[in-house]
């Protein structure tokens, strides 16, 4: 898919997106062009007929002489509009427009809110929204169509259509094209059935990235992950027969870095449960388990091609959770990189073990921030639901600061705490901590645990167990994998 930024006179589209409100009448440069092409005819339809109000989402198609289908979106009313009510507008314009024919290019145009009421999430530049409509098509466009025979037809060109170009939207526009071809990269590798995407293939394309944008690779097989003293991370997966790996990548600025950042993304290939082994129904999706570690690898290729100023280091430990004869038991006891013993107490709370291990070396890296993405806990699902995310971690100005990134970048989060008593949940009689401790608080006492395998004085933690993968669509998001804080990820490392 190609992205351009054209100005009214050149654009080439065969299908176009407008914006209209409710209160107010739009005066987007496509609208007027559209509408002076329409003899008036777009404008009559809203204001004379009355054929869209222009509620949010809703969604009226009006052909200009065959030439040109222009669908016009509703977003309610201008003070209400926030940067998500756009991108869910926007996304769910695209996956109506998608299949309806052969569209080729898709022209769609910049908006902007500027408010009285100060948060964030209700002020953006029409250079911002560059960036936030760009992502939004790309998130409704995506399907994956790997596995099918008859494919499906695509959108080859997007053109943001604004008359006074300038260098901020042009930049602005770079992010959200990167940011979701790293959504994409990600969602798609998450899509790959776990056959497929084993920790030996996930490597492999993890070197393969590294390649393409020279980064520094260390690529550990499991007798070098032993050497390092990631003996909790092996205990996982020894019950496969697909071995476990261990990926670190390095993007490294021409220039000294403003500052160093490790992300550490969960990578459970497949999560059976181990001999505390998942009923059926909860096994289903468990592919995508290793959706950590799609995104941070998505993420490392976007900060490269943005040049960005900060050193990232991406991080996995990659292996499956699996019973058989040789799977880690309840009872084992285990000894992580940072001599802290682990009693198993249940072995489908495996993300936390491999994770112990990933944040004990990313220790060793001499960064400024450990921040870990993780399908953690089916906790966070009861608590936050399918949409919000749950971010937790040990320096109040970090979360602070992310959580106005995931405004600015259209997503969801909400902050879970972190106490000193949940430590109780997790008393062992032979080992430092037991892995898992009851029903209750289940997500922070996950997050508890974790928290004592970095030294890290600003460690973050977000939990995307409900936000990773959707069993059902809603208006933004087609069911299936997400790509979700990938978009809050970006934007707080470059900013
Ligand atoms: N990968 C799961 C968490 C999960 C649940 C992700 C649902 C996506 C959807 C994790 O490894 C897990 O199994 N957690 C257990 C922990 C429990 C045993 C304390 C859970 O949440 O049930
Ligand atoms: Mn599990
Ligand atoms: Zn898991």
């Amino acid at each position: 898919m190609r992205f351009l930024t054209k100005t009214t006179k050149d654009i080439e589209a065969d299908t176009a997106i407008c914006f209209t409100f409710e209160d107010t009448s739009n005066n987007g440069d496509l609208f007027n062009y559209l509408n002076e092409k329409s003899n008036n005819q777009l404008y009559k339809q809203i204001h004379d007929y009355k054929t869209i109000s222009g509620k949010f989402c809703e969604i009226f198609k009006y052909s200009i002489d065959e030439t040109i289908k222009v669908y016009i979106v509703g977003l309610g009313k201008r003070s209400d509009l926030t940067r998500k009510k756009l991108s869910i507008a926007t996304s769910s314009v695209a996956r109506k427009l998608k299949h309806d024919s052969k569209n080729k290019t898709l022209a769609v145009e910049l908006v902007e809110n500027i408010n009285e009421n100060n948060q964030v999430e209700y002020n953006f530049s029409k250079a911002q929204s560059a960036n936030i409509v760009l992502t939004a098509l790309r998130i409704g466009l995506y399907e994956y169509d790997k596995y099918l025979t008859n494919k499906k037809d695509e959108i080859e060109t997007i053109e943001l259509v604004e008359n006074e170009l300038n260098s901020e939207i042009e930049k602005e526009a770079e992010i959200g094209a990167y940011t979701s071809y790293a959504m994409k990269f990600a969602k798609d590798l998450v899509n790959e059935p776990a056959q497929i995407a084993t920790p030996n293939y996930i490597a492999q394309i993890a070197a393969k990235i590294a390649k393409e944008h020279k980064l520094e690779a260390k690529i550990l097989n499991k007798n070098q992950i032993k050497d390092l003293g990631m003996n909790a991370f092996l205990a996982v997966g020894q019950g496969s027969v697909n071995e476990p790996k261990f990926i670190h990548l390095t993007y490294k600025p021409k220039t000294t870095p403003r500052k160093k950042i490790a992300l550490i993304g969960k990578g459970i290939t497949f999560d059976a449960g181990g001999m505390n082994i998942k009923p059926a129904t909860s096994m289903l999706t468990m592919k995508d388990d290793m959706t950590g570690c799609a995104s941070v690898l998505g993420i490392i290729q976007a900060i490269s091609k943005l040049n960005s100023d900060i050193e990232l280091h991406v991080i996995s430990a990659l292996c499956e959770n699996m019973t058989s004869g040789s799977a880690y038991k309840q009872g084992d006891v285990l000894t992580a990189k940072n001599g802290k013993t682990i009693e198993v107490d249940n072995t489908d709370a495996e993300g936390r073990i491999t994770l112990a291990d990933a944040l004990c070396y990313a220790d060793t890296l001499d960064v400024d921030e450990v921040i870990d993405i993780a399908t953690l806990t089916g906790a966070v699902i009861v608590s936050l639901g399918n949409n919000i995310t749950g971010v937790m971690g040990n320096n109040q100005a970090q979360i602070d600061k992310f959580i106005n990134c995931s405004k600015l970048s259209c997503e969801n989060t909400w902050q879970m705490p972190i106490l000193d008593e949940l430590k109780n949940n997790l008393k062992s009689e032979i080992a430092d901590f037991k892995n898992t401790g009851g029903r209750n608080a289940g997500t922070s006492t996950a997050a508890w645990f974790l928290s004592n395998f970095t030294k890290s004085n600003s460690w973050l933690h977000l939990d995307i167990a409900g936000t990773a993968y959707l069993d059902k669509s809603n208006q933004e998001t087609l069911s299936g994998p997400t790509g979700v804080m990938i978009r809050t990820l970006i934007n707080y490392l470059i900013s």
